[in-house]
C-alpha cells in the first residue's frame, strides 16, 4: 500500500474549502431524471450532459474531485478529449463508483445489499491505469417497523470495509458511503440512533480489514427527521446532532466528511453544511465538506434539459451551486447567495 499517495490524495479531496461533485449515477437513475424531464434516455444524452458539466468554466475553483459513472470514464467530449482529461485539466482529480448497485438483502425483508466485490481488484487496477484516484461504494440503510437489523448493518459494513481494503491496495482513495435513507417518517432522534450504530460498526469492520483511516473519506448522511416526519427542524439542530453523531462514531484520523444530499433541496444541503461549520468547524478534527449529486447537480439538469442553446446557463447553475457549497465549507453561505 502506498501511504502517502493515498493520505496525499485525500488531502486534495477536501483542502481549500473544495467539494465532491458526485455525477456517477447509475443508467437507471440517470434515465429517470431524464424522463422527468423529457430528455431522451441515449447514451448519446448522457454523454452530452456529463460534458456540459465537466467543461464548466473554471469550476475548478470550488470541486477538488468528480465522481464518474463507468460508461462516463470511457467518454470523450465532441471535440475528442477524453472525460478524464477535460477534469484533471481542470485541476479536478477523477473519482469512480465502483460498486454495481443494490438488490434485496435475503431473507431480510425490505432491507439492501450492495453488489460489486466480484473483480472489483481487476476493475480498480484499470481505473488506475486510466487515471482515477479515489473510488466510491454506496451502502443504503433502510429506516422502518424493526429494521434496520444488525444482519443489514454487519452485512453491509463488512462489505464497505473489503471494499476499502482493496481500494488503498490499488492506490485509489475509497470513499465510503453508508447512506442513512430519509425515506419515512421517522424522527431525526430515531436517524441519529441509526446512523451512529451504522457508523461505528463500519469503523469497527475499517480497522478490523487494515483500512489506514487518513487514507479514506467518509460520505455521510446528515441527521435529519425521516421526509414525511411531522416534527422537521432548525438547521442549527440539524447541525448540532449531526456533528454530535459524527463526534461519537469517526476516528480523528480521518481527514474528511463529504456529505451526501439525500434528496434535501440544493439550499438546504448547503444551509445545513453552513450551520455546522459555522458553529463547528474550529473545534472538528476533520474537514467537513460536500460531495452532493442532486444538490449539485439539479437546477443544471432543469436548465439543460438536453439542448445545445441551454449549454451555458446549464453550467452556470453548476458553478453557482459549487459556488454556495464551497461558502458554506467557510460559514459563510447565506440565502441571498441564491437571489444575486
Ligand atoms: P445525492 O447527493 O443526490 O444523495 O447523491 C450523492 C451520491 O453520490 C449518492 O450515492
Amino acid at each position: 500500500m502506498n501511504t502517502n499517495e493515498l493520505i496525499g490524495t485525500a488531502r486534495l479531496m477536501v483542502d481549500d474549502h473544495k467539494g465532491i461533485l458526485a455525477m456517477d449515477e447509475s443508467f437507471p437513475t440517470a434515465n429517470k431524471r431524464f424522463a422527468k424531464l423529457g430528455i431522451p434516455q441515449t447514451v448519446e444524452a448522457r454523454r452530452a450532459y456529463r460534458e456540459m458539466l465537466v467543461t464548466t468554466p473554471n469550476l475548478g475553483e470550488f470541486i477538488s474531485g468528480a465522481i464518474l459513472f463507468d460508461e462516463t470514464i470511457r467518454q470523450k467530449t465532441k471535440d475528442g478529449t477524453p472525460m478524464i482529461k477535460v477534469l484533471t485539466n481542470s485541476g479536478i482529480i477523477p473519482g469512480i463508483k465502483v460498486d454495481t448497485g443494490t438488490k434485496d438483502l435475503a431473507g431480510h425483508p425490505g432491507e439492501k445489499i450492495t453488489e460489486g466485490l466480484d473483480g472489483l481488484s481487476d476493475r480498480l487496477a484499470e481505473y488506475y491505469e486510466m487515471g482515477a484516484r479515489f473510488a466510491k461504494w454506496r451502502a443504503v440503510i433502510v429506516i422502518g417497523d424493526g429494521i434496520p437489523t444488525k444482519a443489514a448493518i454487519e452485512t453491509n459494513a463488512v462489505t464497505l470495509a473489503r471494499y476499502a481494503a482493496l481500494c488503498q491496495e490499488a492506490g485509489l482513495v475509497p470513499i465510503v458511503e453508508p447512506e442513512v435513507l430519509m425515506d419515512g417518517d421517522h424522527t431525526m432522534e430515531r436517524c441519529f440512533e441509526v446512523t451512529e450504530e451504522v457508523l461505528r460498526t463500519v469503523f469497527n469492520q475499517l480497522y478490523l480489514q487494515g483500512v489506514l483511516p487518513e487514507g479514506i473519506i467518509l460520505k455521510p448522511n446528515m441527521v435529519v427527521p425521516g421526509l414525511s416526519c411531522s416534527i422537521q427542524k432548525l438547521n442549527n439542530e440539524v447541525a448540532d446532532a449531526t456533528v454530535k453523531c459524527l463526534m461519537r462514531s469517526v476516528p480523528a484520523a480521518v481527514p474528511g466528511i463529504t456529505f451526501l444530499s439525500g434528496g434535501q433541496s440544493a439550499e438546504l444541503a448547503s444551509a445545513r453544511l453552513n450551520a455546522m461549520n459555522i458553529h463547528f468547524k474550529s473545534k472538528l478534527p476533520w474537514e467537513l465538506s460536500f460531495s452532493y449529486g442532486r444538490a449539485l447537480q439539479q437546477p443544471a439538469l432543469e436548465t439543460w434539459l438536453g439542448l445545445d442553446a441551454n449549454v451555458q446557463e446549464a453550467q452556470k447553475a453548476l458553478y453557482h451551486r459549487a459556488k454556495c457549497n464551497y461558502a458554506a465549507r467557510l460559514g459563510e453561505y447565506n440565502s441571498g447567495m441564491e437571489t444575486t
